[in-house]
């Protein structure tokens, strides 16, 4: 059989996180500056599915490894396409920073899963890889509300509500985004199972904190699709705002949002999980140096500037 490779983007939240997990709407786009790659080649005969990632540092074989999300993706996807182990060699590999927000592990079960399927010449639909793809999600995360999967799927912008078929969205003006990591690693199965506490704790008030959210990322849909960008940086950081009272932020990331605020973004807030990860920042073109700059000397172990069109 014929080589297969696939690819997968990255994805950062723009809106909604946390108040998605409680039914409310988020807002986010695939970033193709960093990907996941596979490449399904035929294998030692007799073999099965060996699967190497050397990012990962990771060499296994599906017969001995039961435990892993990359076994499981292979195991989803052969169940799905309901044909034997195959023998091949899988390699993976990922620019995205992992543990940062960026979809990492769903990227690189995308990848593999798309590249898996098209090697065995049952390709997998957009929605199809998705299902897939969040299956494997609860296996990292518990319980995921679904969005890194779709976008990261999907590959465009999409508006998310949990439980309803996702929808993909069109983006008027393209427009500068700075992702900016803190560097300090913060499993969202932590702070989505904090928020859950202190959601029990005080129902009323965290579910009007999420409303509020919701009506932000419904306001920044509209936003981008008619090309207001003017009015989206402060939707950002009116987003941030709420989500400190949801108590996800971090020192680390208050730091790099005040350095870009100070260095004239529009808006900054911190994206996805919170408790350290990352923030992003928008940026009108002419100030995207100053503020790359600026994230960088307040600590930020890595920014990546990307054009979300
Ligand atoms: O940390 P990320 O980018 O995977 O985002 C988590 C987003 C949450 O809303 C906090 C959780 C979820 O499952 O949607």
């Amino acid at each position: 059989m014929k080589a297969a490779t696939a690819t997968a983007p990255g994805k950062i939240i723009l809106f909604g996180e946390h108040a998605v997990v409680y039914g409310q709407p988020a807002l986010a786009v695939p970033v193709w500056n960093v990907y996941a790659q596979a490449t399904v080649q035929p294998g030692p005969p007799g073999r099965g599915v060996l699967i190497e990632a050397a990012d990962l540092h990771l060499q296994l074989s599906l017969a001995e490894e039961s435990a892993h999300g990359l076994a499981l993706t292979v195991r989803l996807v052969l169940e799905q396409l309901k044909v034997p182990e195959p023998d091949v060699l899988i390699t993976a590999s990922s620019t995205i920073p992992i543990a940062g927000g960026m979809g990492s592990g769903a990227a690189i079960s995308a990848a593999l899963a798309r590249a898996l399927g098209m090697y065995l010449e049952k390709p997998f639909n957009e929605s199809e890889l998705s299902a897939l793809v969040y299956e494997v999600e609860k296996f990292y995360h518990g319980t995921p509300s679904g969005i890194d999967n779709t976008v990261i799927c999907y590959g465009q912008p999409v508006y998310f509500v949990r439980g309803q078929p996702p929808v993909t969205f069109r983006v008027h003006s393209p427009f500068h985004l700075l992702i900016a990591d803190t560097g300090i690693a913060s499993p969202t199965k932590q702070t989505v199972s904090a928020v859950r506490e202190r959601r029990d704790s005080a129902p009323e008030i965290y579910d009007l904190i999420f409303a509020n959210i919701g009506r932000i990322a419904r306001e920044a849909r509209q936003v981008i699709e008619t090309g207001e960008i003017g009015q989206l940086g402060r939707l950002m950081t009116r987003n941030h705002a709420l989500l400190c009272e949801l108590g996800v932020s971090s020192p680390e990331l208050e730091r790099l949002i005040e350095a870009a605020l100070n260095a004239g973004a529009e808006g900054a807030k911190l994206s996805g999980g919170g408790g350290g990860g990352n923030m992003i920042a928008l940026a009108m073109p002419d100030r995207v140096q100053s503020i790359y700059s600026a994230l960088e000397k307040a600590g930020a172990t890595r920014v990546i500037h990307t054009v979300v069109r």
